[in-house]
């Protein structure tokens, strides 16, 4: 039998925030609204549309309010938002998000590289913001540098684990482990997400991985066999943060969808509108992108055969 036999894992798409955020080249609003539209199209259940970060520190995001007023909005399919501290918050919640993904840093030099604020300044935004936004908008956590900071290396799981303690007390529900510079190997991930798993079970963890070492996929398999099931991917493998020294991309959304569904997991996910939607890319950030699909096609890919001498 193969491995996923059906099992539902849920992918959410990050390109127009993770992807963009660090393009040199500022991506029109107009196109961004018509590549989200599309990709609401092929079946993805999450799409993070854009962050409201400071203008001045993301300027290719600079257009978030516009670009979540733009957006036609499918059923079925959750559209959240970057936010970083309470002025984002304030801002995000003007255009309906439906959910915010509020970002903070394992380590305390990237936090203060990413955000400007301490880990304690930023939990303690995280608190207004659980105060202001309430119930009525779900918040999601992502802890930035998990598997290690580009400034001060390895980071420690004791000191992920007492960061979730912290925002469980808060009663967030939902927390994403990010490799923002692609530096996890598929043992750390496997130990880390067990144990992660094991201390919180009513906990839901996503994935985020980028594949800068070219580990990201190997990742993905190392968190679905401790029993993740949510994944961060871009598409086109685009993405990186402009904070976080030597960060490139995501794992690729079209890459990791193809894995999944060969290995039998049910994604939900129309791989052809997600390729053709990839195939915009290029043109949209003026170069190549580093997806393999868009270029190989999918394993089901026939070539014809050759004549005969
Ligand atoms: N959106 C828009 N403007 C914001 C803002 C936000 N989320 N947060 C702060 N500002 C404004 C303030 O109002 C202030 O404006 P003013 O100069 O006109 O008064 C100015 O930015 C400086 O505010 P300050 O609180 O001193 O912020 P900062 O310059 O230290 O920046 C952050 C702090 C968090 C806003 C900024 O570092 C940031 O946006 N980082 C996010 C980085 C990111 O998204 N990284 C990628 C995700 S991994
Ligand atoms: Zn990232």
């Amino acid at each position: 039998m193969q491995q996923g036999a059906g099992r539902r894992v849920s992918v959410q798409e990050v390109a127009t925030r993770d992807g963009f955020q660090i393009e040199p080249g500022f991506v029109p609003t107009a196109a961004k609204i018509a590549l989200i539209d599309k990709l609401s199209t092929t079946g993805l259940g999450r799409i993070e549309v854009t962050s409201f970060s400071s203008p001045r520190a993301i300027p290719a995001l600079a257009d978030a309010a516009a670009v979540m007023d733009g957006i036609r909005r499918a059923r079925g399919t959750l559209y959240a938002v970057l936010v970083p501290n309470i002025r984002g918050c304030e801002r995000a919640l003007a255009h309906r998000p439906d959910e915010l993904n509020f970002v903070m840093s394992a380590s305390e030099t990237h936090s203060q590289a990413n955000l400007r604020m301490s880990r304690a300044d930023s939990l303690a935004q995280l608190s207004g913001i659980i105060a202001s936004a309430g119930g009525a908008t779900p918040i999601n956590v992502s802890i930035s540098t998990a598997f290690g900071c580009p400034f001060e290396g390895e980071v420690k799981p004791g000191v992920i684990f007492a960061l979730v303690g912290e925002l469980v007390a808060l009663g967030v529900g939902r927390v994403s482990l990010c490799d923002t510079t692609g530096v996890a190997n598929p043992a750390q991930v496997n130990r880390l997400f067990r144990q992660a798993r094991r201390n919180w079970p009513g906990l839901r963890f996503t994935a985020h991985f980028h594949n800068t070492r070219g580990m990201a996929l190997a990742n993905v398999l190392a968190a679905l066999q401790a029993g993740i099931v949510d994944f961060d991917a871009s598409l086109g493998g685009l993405g990186g943060c402009p904070f976080a020294p030597g960060a490139t991309g995501n794992a690729c959304t079209e890459d990791l969808v193809h894995m999944l569904q060969t290995m039998g997991y049910a994604t939900g996910i129309d791989l052809a509108a997600l390729l053709d939607a990839a195939r915009d890319l290029p043109s949209l950030v003026g170069h190549a992108v580093p997806g393999q699909l868009i270029s190989a096609g999918p394993s089901t890919r026939r070539y014809p055969a050759p004549s005969q001498p």
